[in-house]
């Protein structure tokens, strides 16, 4: 008996010795990730959804959130915006998501996407899982000093880029914002690579060059954390320059959900094909002036919020606002660069059809009006790999504005 026990404690501790403590600490993420759920969704893509009580999502075991009380709508909306969809309306807006199909979430939970094991393996730790690489973004400084007088494209040129990092950008700067919007162009981006990710997203950013806030939104292709290359929605958020806090989507505590309709990080389709359908979604964000919540909407859905209590900065307003793309890889700045493409892998002088575009920017500053930027850059941080086009058709028409590129190409070798 003594024998067979003492068998058994020394497997246990070889067992350890080989998967270290991360098996255990992985156990304790998957459980901190996957609630109980009151009814499970079983995607046709593969993805399971639960659909888990509103309050007790993984959001409320954030310690700045133990007494927070739920906000279930917001107490303002974004803003009523007389916008017009590129190419005379031919761009459909994406109204839900695939696994919607099999199932619905009943009301008094949220649909959350079911965290594997797997998934986390992949990561370099679990507490590495669902997060971007620490980085700077040193105009932040400067914008405060200046209050925006100053020409942040040459300033982002000639400032440090981030090594693992490319950005292709339109930046709003020298205002306070409270809410910024856009109708992305939805795609699949062809070859993301493994390690890498590919996104379209809005982000709004408060704060120091080496101590900013974000909240961020759009779509991503990122098989490191979910395992295959479908563009899905996402979110994600840092207070510290994404060196120790936040994490994209549910996959830290933090963000709130309130839909029933929309999961974070669950599949978004149909996606646009060249030279014919193209579809999008119409992303905003924006502070709630009572309660200090910063509220995300897709289409007509509210979808949750950040609440104020995480940030210090973004608490009362955002400083810069960035639409575009970001690839990250371990491969870009250097030869050979990644393959990995942005938008949808062709350049924007291609325009309306093939390239990706932001259309129907807006931002809310303090006037409460919802405006086009009356100042507006275009940024990136690799031209020969990932461009960018700011279009006008006419004087009048509504700007739309292309990104993104193949990667490595005969300019980006
Ligand atoms: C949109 O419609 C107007 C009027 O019907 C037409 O002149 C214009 O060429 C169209 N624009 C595009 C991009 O199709
Ligand atoms: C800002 O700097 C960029 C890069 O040096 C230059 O191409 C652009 O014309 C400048 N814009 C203004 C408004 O001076």
């Amino acid at each position: 008996m003594v024998r067979l026990f003492l068998t058994f404690a020394i497997l246990c501790g070889l067992y350890n010795e080989a998967y270290g403590k991360s098996s255990i600490d992985i156990d304790m993420k998957l459980k901190a990730l996957n609630k109980p759920a009151l009814k499970t969704i079983k995607s046709e893509d593969g993805d399971i959804i639960d659909c888990v009580d509103i309050y007790k999502q993984h959001a409320f075991d954030h310690p700045a959130l133990r007494n927070h009380k739920i906000q279930m709508k917001p107490s303002v909306v974004f803003g009523t915006t007389k916008t017009t969809i590129p190419n005379n309306g031919t761009s459909k807006p994406i109204t839900s998501q695939i696994w919607s199909k099999s199932g619905t979430c009943p009301k008094g939970t949220v649909p959350v996407r079911r965290v594997s094991r797997e998934d986390i393996m992949r990561a370099s730790s679990p507490s590495h899982f669902g997060r971007k690489t620490p980085r700077r973004y040193d105009f932040l400084d400067n914008a405060l000093k200046h209050k925006g007088n100053f020409n942040i494209t040459a300033e982002r040129i000639r400032q440090p880029r981030p090594k693992d990092r490319s950005e292709a950008i339109l930046i709003a700067i020298g205002y306070n914002y409270l809410g910024a919007q856009s109708d992305i162009n939805v795609w699949n981006p062809p070859g993301v690579q493994f390690n890498d990710y590919s996104s379209s997203q809005i982000w709004l950013l408060a704060g120091l060059s080496d101590k900013f806030e974000t909240i961020e939104a759009g779509w991503v292709v990122n098989p490191h954390v979910f395992g295959d290359s479908h563009t899905r929605l996402f979110t994600y958020w840092t207070k510290d320059s994404y060196a120790t806090t936040g994490c994209t989507n549910l996959l830290c505590s933090g963000f709130v959900q309130t839909t029933t309709r929309f999961a974070l990080g669950a599949a978004v389709e149909p996606v646009s094909t060249p030279s014919s359908e193209q579809y999008h979604i119409t992303v905003s964000m924006y502070l709630d002036p009572n309660t200090l919540n910063w509220w995300l909407t897709c289409g007509d859905n509210v979808i949750g919020y950040w609440p104020g209590n995480l940030f210090t900065y973004l608490k009362h307003s955002a400083t810069a606002v960035q639409w575009g793309g970001e690839v990250y890889s371990t491969n870009v700045r250097k030869k050979p660069h990644t393959k990995t493409t942005m938008g949808s892998g062709r350049w924007p002088s291609y325009l309306y059809g093939e390239a990706c575009f932001h259309t129907n920017v807006r931002i809310k500053d303090y006037s409460l009006q919802i405006k086009y930027p009356p100042y507006l850059s275009e940024y990136s941080d690799e031209y020969d790999c990932y461009s960018t086009k700011l279009n006008r058709e006419t004087y009048r028409a509504e700007p739309v504005f292309f990104f993104g590129g193949p990667g490595q190409n005969r300019f980006c070798p």
